[in-house]
C-alpha cells in the first residue's frame, strides 16, 4: 500500500495505527500433545479463542488436538467449546468461535505406537492441503516427560522437507540435571534450539514482563539499583490452594520442582540481571543465564523446607498435606521452600535475595520486594519517625498487578510525625483494560518463532544444578512434617532465616 493511502487512512481511523504494531504469525497447526488434559481445557484453548478474538492468529490456522482418550472431532469441538465458555477471558462469541473450531481436528493414539504417528502425519498433510497451513507446524507437548522421548524422535524422522516446525515444551522440564540434559540432548540431536521453546508460563505474564519496563525504559531506577543503595530483596511466590488433587504429580515434584526451579528463579534472574543490549532472545537470555550462574549453592541453614498441616484458609478448614487424597501419610515432600540466596557479582555481592514459595499459605499473592537502605541520617527525633520504613519498591505479580513505591511523608497536623505511605501504579487504573493470559503471549511468540519468553536449555541446566545441590543436601536428614498449619505464611524457620539478618518478611 503506498505511503500516502496508509497515512489517509489512519486519519480516517486512529486505531489502524495501533495494528501496525502487531506481527500475524505464518500459516501453521498447532499440534497439542495432550489433548484431553487439564492444561488444554484451561488454558491453551482459552488462550486461542482469545488471540482469534483479537484477530491474531493467521487466517490460514488449524488446530490438531492428539491424546490417548477416544474422541471425535466433533465430540473434541464441544469439549473445547465448553472449556472456552468456562475459563476464556472474553465474551463468548459464536462467529469467533465458528472459525477457529472449523480448522480443529483430533486424533486419539497410543504415544508408543508408530501407527499414530503415521495416522497423525496423514491428517496433518490433509490439514496443508484443506487449510493452506503450509507444512508449518507448531507441536505443543503437554504430556509426560516418558512419552515426549518417543514423540520428538517420531517427529524428527517424519519431518517433511517443506515448513517450518517448533516445538513448545511444558515444564517439568526433567527432574534434575541429569534428566534435563537427557531430554535437550533428545531435542537437540534433531532440533536447533531455536526451534525449541521451553515453556515459563510466569513469563508471559505482563506483570513478569513489566520487571523488564520498570528497569530498562527508566533512567532513574539504574543508579540504584545496585549492592550499594539495595539492603535486600524479598520475592514471594504464595498460593492459597493446596494441591488440587494432583497428588501423584506433586509427590514427585514438590514445591522445591514445581515453583522454585523455574518460577522463582526466573524471577530472582529478571530482577537481578544486566540490561541487556537489545531485546532479542539471545541478548536477554544471555544476562539471565550469568545470574543463574553466580548464585552459589546457600548452605543448609539458608533453606527452610516446610509442609502444611491442617488449618484454616480464607475462614475454611483445610487439612493437611498427608491427607489429601493420594498422598502418603508419611510424605516428606515439601509445600513450602524458602532461601537466602546470593548473586555473586560486582553488582549484587553481599546483598541477599530472599526468596519463598508456598502452598496453602495466608494468600495467593506473588511480589518482588526492593528494600533500599535507610535514609542515612533522618533529623527527625525518633518517636517523630516511629512509622517510617526504609523505602521498598513493590512489585506485584499478581493479584493486584501494579507497582508501589513506599516512602516516608509527613502526618498532616502540627509537628513533625513521620509516616510510610504507598505510591500506586495499578494496571486497572492505568490501562483499563484487562491483562492477557500469560498462554496467549506465549503461544503467539512460539508461532512467531520469538524465543525471548522461553528458557533456554543452559537456563534450565544452571536452575537444576541450584536445585540438585539443595535436594542432595536435604536428603541427609527426615525433615519433622507437618510444620505449618495451613492458611499461615509458613514453618518458623523461615521467620528465623530473616529475624537472624535483623529483618522480617512483608506482610504486604
Ligand atoms: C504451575 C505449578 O507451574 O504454576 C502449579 O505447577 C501452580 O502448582 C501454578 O499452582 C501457579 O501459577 P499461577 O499462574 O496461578 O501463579
Amino acid at each position: 500500500m503506498a505511503t500516502t493511502e496508509r497515512q489517509q487512512q489512519e486519519q480516517e481511523n486512529p486505531l489502524l495505527e495501533g495494528l501496525r504494531l502487531k506481527r500475524t504469525p505464518e500459516p501453521c497447526v498447532l499440534v497439542i500433545f495432550g489433548a484431553s488434559g487439564d492444561l488444554t481445557r484451561r488454558k491453551l484453548l482459552p488462550a486461542l479463542y482469545s488471540l482469534a478474538f483479537r484477530r491474531l492468529l493467521p487466517e490460514q490456522f488449524a488446530v490438531l488436538g492428539v491424546a490417548r482418550t477416544e474422541s471425535s472431532d466433533d465430540e473434541f469441538r464441544e469439549q473445547m467449546k465448553e472449556a472456552v465458555q468456562k475459563h476464556g477471558r472474553d465474551e463468548f462469541r459464536d462467529e469467533v468461535w465458528e472459525s477457529l473450531a472449523e480448522g480443529m481436528r483430533y486424533i486419539a493414539i497410543d504415544f508408543a505406537d508408530e501407527a499414530g504417528e503415521d495416522r497423525v502425519s496423514r491428517c496433518l498433510a490433509k490439514l496443508d492441503e484443506e487449510r493452506g497451513t503450509r507444512g508449518n507446524r507448531v507441536y505443543y507437548f503437554a504430556v509426560p516427560p516418558s512419552a515426549f522421548e518417543t514423540l520428538v524422535q517420531e517427529i524428527a524422522e517424519r519431518r517433511g522437507r517443506e515448513g517450518w516446525s517448533r516445538l513448545i515444551v511444558e515444564k517439568p522440564f526433567g527432574h534434575d540435571l541429569a534428566s534435563a540434559r537427557h531430554l535437550n540432548g533428545v531435542l537437540t540431536e534433531h532440533f536447533t534450539e531455536n526451534e525449541v521453546f521451553r515453556i515459563d508460563h510466569y513469563l508471559g505474564k505482563e506483570t513478569v514482563q513489566n520487571m523488564l519496563a520498570l528497569r530498562f525504559a527508566n533512567g532513574i531506577f539504574e543508579p540504584i539499583w545496585n549492592r550499594q543503595f539495595i539492603d535486600h530483596v524479598e520475592i514471594t511466590v504464595a498460593e492459597s490452594i493446596g494441591i488440587e488433587g494432583r497428588a501423584a504429580f506433586y509427590e514427585e515434584q514438590g514445591a522445591i520442582r514445581d515453583i522454585f526451579q523455574n518460577h522463582l528463579l526466573q524471577l530472582v534472574a529478571l530482577t537481578a540481571m544486566e540490561p541487556p543490549i537489545d531485546f532479542t532472545a539471545e541478548s536477554v537470555r544471555n544476562e539471565k543465564v550469568k545470574v543463574l550462574r553466580s548464585m552459589h549453592t546457600p548452605g543448609p541453614k539458608h533453606v527452610v523446607r516446610g509442609q502444611y498441616g491442617r488449618g484454616f484458609v480464607e475462614g475454611i478448614e483445610v487439612p493437611g498435606y498427608r491427607e489429601e487424597e493420594g498422598v502418603d501419610a508419611e510424605s516428606t515432600t515439601e509445600t513450602f521452600v524458602a532461601a537466602k540466596l546470593f548473586v555473586d557479582n560486582w553488582r549484587w555481592a553481599d546483598t541477599p535475595f530472599y526468596v519463598r514459595a508456598g502452598k496453602r499459605l495466608a494468600r495467593r499473592e506473588t511480589t518482588i520486594a526492593i528494600q533500599f537502605q535507610r535514609a542515612p541520617h533522618p533529623p527527625f527525633d525518633e518517636l517523630a519517625s516511629d512509622g517510617l520504613r526504609p523505602n521498598v519498591l513493590l512489585v506485584h505479580i499478581q493479584p493486584n498487578e501494579g507497582v508501589a513505591l513506599e516512602i516516608g511523608a509527613k502526618v498532616p497536623g502540627q509537628g513533625m510525625a513521620i509516616r510510610s505511605v504507598h505510591m500506586d501504579f495499578l494496571y486497572g487504573g492505568a490501562f483499563r483494560t484487562g491483562l492477557p493470559e500469560a498462554y496467549e503471549r506465549l503461544i503467539l511468540d512460539a508461532m512467531l518463532g520469538d524465543a525471548t519468553l522461553f528458557t533456554r536449555t543452559d537456563e534450565v541446566e544452571e536452575q537444576w544444578a541450584l536445585v540438585d545441590a539443595i535436594v542432595a543436601a536435604w536428603s541427609r536428614d527426615r525433615p519433622t512434617f507437618p510444620n505449618y498449619a495451613a492458611g499461615t505464611w509458613g514453618p518458623s524457620a523461615a521467620d528465623d532465616l530473616l529475624s537472624r539478618d535483623g529483618r522480617a518478611w512483608r506482610r504486604h
